[in-house]
């Protein structure tokens, strides 16, 4: 009987002391919108459009707002002030990752750059990429590939603006980046019709929307057999083994003795790197594949994306587009090409793609972050492992910052020093801090070097009987925010 007391006034001290740390753990929170018990604000969420809804809720609540996601605690930021306090004076507590399940499966549980949390592994991937896969070394090798397949891409839309036919330019430009890409990663490229091609895109499109899926053991745990009854771990499990295959033949082709010299490409680098044991980790295959995988997620979409959607505000903005093709075609006798030195005159285009990336940016809720220990943000206490979004799209838009912030307007940024390299914080399509993306430069060199040769070879036209509001800006959900519709244009040689 004494025993059976005891045992119960331990379970009731136990609850007690339980309750407290989660009462002073969770006390003075920001504020947000209640929600329910266990799910928490799960069902309030439009998973298609997070930043527009978030952008909703930061009205209601204010700059930084918490919300429930199961039993993890998330808050959102939505001011340039907050963004430097959490990114910049914060940034070591906030540089890790949220570990989702998909996620983590998909991209060699911890062995890559993109989803890993912050630690040793991370630290050198990253050092890695900077010092070894973006260097100016191979820097060269890659504006090379960059300049080859914008050329061939020209050609390709010269032969159509004979025949005055519409363009699908976001088909064309996903399929550029994808080559520029797959060509710097593996040396070889997937658009050409057959089997290698419908396997690769297969096999990218489902691991893309398996990157997007909800488990929803990510925020409830215990719930593993609703993900599974939902048919995901089998897909996560087919997707990543037949990937992995994929990757492991690419590793065989590079590692073969008999193959021909090539010029060295990212596979090769890291192989070469495991080899001579030069790197701090024990570099394995996963981290070799892990890496190619980031380059997959990161490279291709934004760049492409971004291309895109600079064409469609320029077809929306005639005054503009006749600006920028005035400053390139300035360049004095007819060129073959424009290459990456003549971009260097062109502030007006560098102003257009900041001003594109500012209104349309490719992840605009950026890459969600999650706190490694406690802190205190704009005077709320935080706990450890709270996941944190950054709405870059509503500070990017927001009125008290930017003039007129929802007109397409590039002349703002001749007009100031503000930049996206990770300094200013209204601006910040590519993050910023420890985890800013490290393939900035290479991302804004394609960029500039595609848009400038477009707009120099080719006079761009609405379809026949379309108006430039006819043409949406509506975002497609996806781990990259392309334009829902694909942009269709008419290209024709000037004269
Ligand atoms: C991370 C944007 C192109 C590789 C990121 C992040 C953003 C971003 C917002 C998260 C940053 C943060 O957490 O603060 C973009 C945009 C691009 C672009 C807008 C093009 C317009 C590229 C390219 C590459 C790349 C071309 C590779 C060649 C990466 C990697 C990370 C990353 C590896 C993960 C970094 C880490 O967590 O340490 N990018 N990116 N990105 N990006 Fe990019």
């Amino acid at each position: 009987m004494f025993s059976l007391l005891f045992l119960l006034l331990l379970c009731l001290i136990l609850s007690l002391l339980m309750f407290f740390h989660k009462y002073i753990t969770t006390k003075h929170l920001p504020p947000g919108p209640k929600g329910l018990p266990i799910i928490g604000n799960l069902h309030q969420l439009d998973i298609s459009k997070l930043y527009l809804q978030f952008s909703q809720f930061s009205k209601i609540y204010g700059p930084i707002f918490s919300l429930q996601l199961g039993l993890r605690q998330a808050i959102v930021v939505s001011s340039a002030e907050i963004a430097k306090e959490v990114l910049k004076n914060n940034d070591l507590v906030f540089s890790n990752r949220p570990m989702l399940y998909g996620q983590q499966k998909l991209t060699y549980n911890g062995s890559e750059m993109v989803f890993t949390p912050y630690g040793e592994v991370w630290r050198e991937l990253r050092k890695i990429c900077v010092v070894h896969i973006f260097s100016s070394k191979h820097g060269s090798y890659y504006s090379s590939i960059r300049m080859f397949e914008v050329k061939k891409m020209i050609k390709k839309i010269s032969e159509h603006a004979s025949s005055s036919s519409n363009i699908n330019l976001s088909e064309l430009l996903i399929s550029l980046s994808s080559t520029i890409t797959c060509r710097i990663a593996f040396g070889k490229s997937y658009e050409d019709e057959g089997h290698e091609r419908s396997r690769f895109h297969g096999l990218l499109h489902e691991f893309q929307a398996l990157l997007m899926e909800f488990f929803v053991a990510d925020y409830i745990p215990f719930t593993g057999w609703i993900d599974k009854v939902r048919g995901l771990h089998g897909r996560v499990d087919r997707n990543f083994k037949e990937f992995d295959e994929f990757y492991q033949e690419i590793i065989d082709q590079h590692l073969d003795p008999n193959r021909e010299h090539s010029e060295e490409v990212i596979v090769d680098v890291l192989l070469k790197l495991k080899k001579q044991n030069l790197s701090s980790i024990d570099l394995t295959f996963d981290h070799i594949k892990g890496v190619l995988v980031d380059m997959l997620v990161a490279a291709t979409d934004t760049t492409s994306a971004t291309s895109v959607w600079t064409l469609t505000a320029l077809i929306k903005n005639p005054r503009v587009m006749n600006k920028v093709q005035q400053e390139i075609r300035k360049t004095g006798a007819r060129k073959e090409f424009l290459d990456e030195n003549d971009i260097q005159s062109f502030p007006y285009l560098k102003a257009v793609i900041k001003e594109t990336l500012r209104l349309y940016l490719p992840a605009p809720l950026l890459v969600p972050r999650e706190s490694r220990e406690k802190c205190i943000i704009s005077g709320y206490n935080i706990p450890a492992n709270t996941i944190l979004y950054v709405n870059a799209w509503a500070i990017q838009r927001d009125p008290n910052v930017w003039k007129n912030p929802d007109e397409f307007y590039p002349e703002r940024f001749l007009e100031s020093s503000i930049n996206f390299l990770g300094q200013d914080f209204e601006l910040i399509p590519f993050g910023a801090g420890h985890r800013i993306c490290p393939g900035l430069s290479m991302a804004v060199a394609s960029i500039e070097l595609i848009l400038a040769n477009l707009l120099y070879f080719f006079d761009w036209k609405l379809p026949d009987g379309l108006v430039k509001e006819d043409i949406d800006t509506e975002m497609l959900p996806g781990i990259t925010q392309h334009k829902k519709n694909p942009l269709y244009l008419a290209a024709e040689s000037p004269t």
